[in-house]
């Protein structure tokens, strides 16, 4: 009987430290504030991204993600001598990962803005982009930004072009010199539905099938997947040729995380130094250009 009880507390406890290392290894780890040394310690690089954004991330025949930004990823996690980790998930959740420190680095075209930088930080810029106009290739009433006033427009959520669709005050309007946005001065013409999607491709599709008048999407990814479509058959789509909105993209890592930020620009410097960037960008957009 006596050793039933004791067989018993034994399981009890040890079921129940079982339990406590589970939760403490799912909820404790904030990796908004590792530093190159911790991330070392931890073994692992922990890169988010949304890879629905060729050429700098996609999922290729087999699955795996690829683009320019993983092998920035994998350039960065060799110099730090870890393994490196993808997570993936949608736009929108890569930067909030960043910010509650589900991740270590956001890595996934995303556009350094001042206004995401009240809740993350960012590396130096790697690219230059544009947020650009597609339309059908017969569509002859949408010819520049201003033409998208009364359109329907469909964006991937939580994008530069969402916010610009949705005229937000951060985005879609002109600023004086000291920072004060002009109203009477908007990039665009306001669009009458915006439609919010999860992906770039799923809003081009739209407009290739009839349900939306324009997408706004940044350069490089709009000309890969309007050419992939295009390539398909059926309604023709055209990229328009003046911009809405000039942008850049850098890496977001955790507010504040000075000692990541500091390895981070260096290592990035070294990679632009030794060639490393000449010959990625070469390898996804073939050019050596930014
Ligand atoms: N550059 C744009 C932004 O930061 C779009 C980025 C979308 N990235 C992606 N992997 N889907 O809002």
């Amino acid at each position: 009987m006596k050793k039933k009880i004791v067989l018993f507390i034994v399981i009890a406890v040890v079921a129940a430290l079982s339990v406590s290392v589970l939760l403490t290894g799912c909820t404790t780890i904030d990796m908004s504030k590792a530093g190159p040394d911790e991330i070392k310690e931890y073994g692992k690089l922990v890169v988010a991204t949304s890879p629905d954004f060729p050429p700098f991330e996609n999922l290729d025949q087999a699955g795996n993600v690829v683009g320019w930004d993983i092998d920035v990823a994998q350039a960065l996690a060799d110099k730090l001598g870890v393994k490196l980790e993808v997570q993936q998930m949608e736009f929108d959740a890569v930067l909030s990962s960043v910010a509650a420190g589900k991740v270590h680095i956001g890595m996934a075209g995303i556009s350094n803005t001042e206004e995401r930088d009240k809740s993350v930080d960012f590396s130096m810029n790697v690219f230059n982009s544009s947020q650009m106009i597609i339309v059908r290739e017969d569509n002859t009433s949408i010819t520049g930004p201003m033409d998208l006033a009364g359109k329907t427009v469909a964006v991937q959520a939580g994008t530069i072009g969402n916010w610009l669709a949705e005229m937000d005050e951060d985005y879609a309007y002109n600023f004086d010199d000291d920072g004060n946005v002009l109203l009477d001065e908007p990039l665009l013409g306001e669009p009458r539905t915006v439609t919010k999607l999860s992906s770039g491709l799923m809003a081009i599709q739209q407009v290739k099938n009839g349900q939306a008048d324009a997408v706004i999407l940044d350069k490089l990814p709009a000309q890969t997947i309007v050419a992939n479509l295009n390539a398909e058959g059926g309604a023709q789509l055209k990229i328009l040729e003046t911009s809405v909105y000039d942008d850049a993209y850098a890496f977001a890592i955790g507010e504040g995380n000075t000692a990541l930020k500091a390895w981070i620009d260096s290592a990035l410097e070294e990679l632009i130094a030794d060639g490393t960037f000449d010959e990625l960008n070469e390898k996804w957009f073939g050019s050596s250009e930014e």
